[in-house]
């Protein structure tokens, strides 16, 4: 099919509820896609934040044939071998106290988990969010996300749900009190346009949490698994080293195939009992598979450590352009803020073939690219830039 006919197709049979770029991609291999008339894109989208270790890698595509030729699909009520090697090696590179993982289909899903879990082991309701954090679109995730008309559109909002203000210290010490369940916060404010706060306001949160009884969640949905430069953002240098009772993960943690999960600290497992969480699909061989596969390649390939080389190319290529105000983030999760509006930089790459993200910060242009991009990919971004 042409793209013409692939557009008219997609416009005619489904709702039309996404801004689209004028592109069908057919074909994938590393941060590389080709369109159906064959034109080729380099992505610094990395598929939505999705593909970590590039499209379609050989090790994943393998070992979710393999799994799928042998067993597609058995639920939770039953064990599983690819399962328990993929809840151990996830297990493994999370920073302790995080001790038990539970998988299931999405972000937004691994958000209302983590408020779950959060609300069954202090009993109590209110659930802190943070001004501009985006945690996802289903009732509960949708009504912790106080970023533009998201809440809005999830009216009638889960009630109990209390705005804090991000990276304001001072802020939070009224709203986190002794009837907060949890405090749900998207480390770095990606689609707020990539925003930081400081390693002391999370030392503050960790503190204020434990002060209360609260249970700290980080939402890692973009930040984890590798993203950052470091296997998760709980427990890094710029989390002030803190790690919060629950991260909740998704998007590259199955390159692509739809995964989500909770990593829990041991304490808190232990209020959750039989029948407390479930779904259909969570913990579902082929996705197991593709966890399992997708660890490994960035463990492998040392893919944390070039997230952080790709965060230096591209501050050095930012470095010499006049129009760029300021680079935001770490490694993979980077802003790039422009003086005058960034869709204009986005439309003219996009010209260049070059795939970018936006933001809900009109000045600030998203990178989201594979942690496999190399030296010179990146260097075809900076001429482009420049140009
Ligand atoms: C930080 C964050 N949390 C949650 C979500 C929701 O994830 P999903 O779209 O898989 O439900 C997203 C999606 O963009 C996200 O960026």
């Amino acid at each position: 099919m042409t793209t013409q006919e692939i557009l008219e197709n997609e416009q005619e049979f489904q709702l039309t509820t996404y801004s689209k770029l004028d592109l069908a991609i057919v074909r994938g291999r590393g941060p590389w896609v080709w369109t159906s008339e064959n034109e080729t894109y380099l992505d610094l989208y990395g598929g939505h934040a999705v593909c970590a270790v590039g499209h379609s890698h050989p090790e994943v595509v393998r070992a979710i044939a393999e799994q799928a030729d042998k067993l597609m699909f058995y639920s939770n009520v039953v064990y599983s071998d690819i399962r328990a090697k993929a809840s151990a090696t996830l297990v493994s590179i999370a920073p302790e106290p995080l001790a038990k993982a539970f998988f299931c289909n999405s972000g937004t899903e691994a958000n209302e988990n983590a408020m779950r879990i959060a609300r069954l082991a202090t009993g109590r309701s209110k659930i802190v969010s943070f001004a501009k954090g985006f945690h996802g679109r289903t009732a509960d995730s949708i009504s912790a996300t106080f970023l533009g008309k998201y809440r809005t559109l999830g009216e009638p909002n889960v009630p109990d749900h209390v705005e804090a203000e991000f990276g304001n210290i001072d802020s939070i010490d009224s709203v986190i009190d002794t009837e907060t369940a949890g405090v749900l916060i998207e480390p770095i404010q990606s689609m707020a346009g990539v925003r930081e706060a400081s390693p002391e306001f999370f030392k503050s949160l960790r503190q204020k949490c434990d002060e209360v009884g609260a249970a700290l969640i980080f939402d890692e949905v973009q930040t984890g698994i590798g993203r950052t430069g470091e296997w998760f953002f709980a427990g890094s240098k710029a989390a002030g080293e803190v790690v919060p009772d629950v991260v909740s993960l998704a998007k590259a943690l199955g390159s692509g195939i739809p995964v989500g999960a909770c990593l829990v600290s041991e304490e808190l497992a232990r209020s959750i009992k039989e029948n407390d969480l479930g779904t259909t699909f969570g913990g579902g061989m082929v996705a197991m598979a593709a966890v399992k596969a997708t660890l490994d390649v960035i463990e492998a390939d040392g893919l944390t450590e070039n997230a952080r080389n790709i965060e230096k190319w591209v501050r050095d290529a930012c470095a010499s352009n006049a129009d760029v105000k300021a680079v935001h983030g770490k490694g993979c999760l980077l802003g790039i803020e422009f003086e005058n509006g960034a869709r204009p930089v986005y439309q003219k790459l996009l010209g260049e073939k070059i795939i970018t993200g936006l933001s809900s910060d009109p000045n600030v242009l998203r990178l989201l690219p594979p942690l496999n991009v190399s030296e010179s990919e990146i260097a075809l971004f900076a001429e482009a830039l420049n140009r």
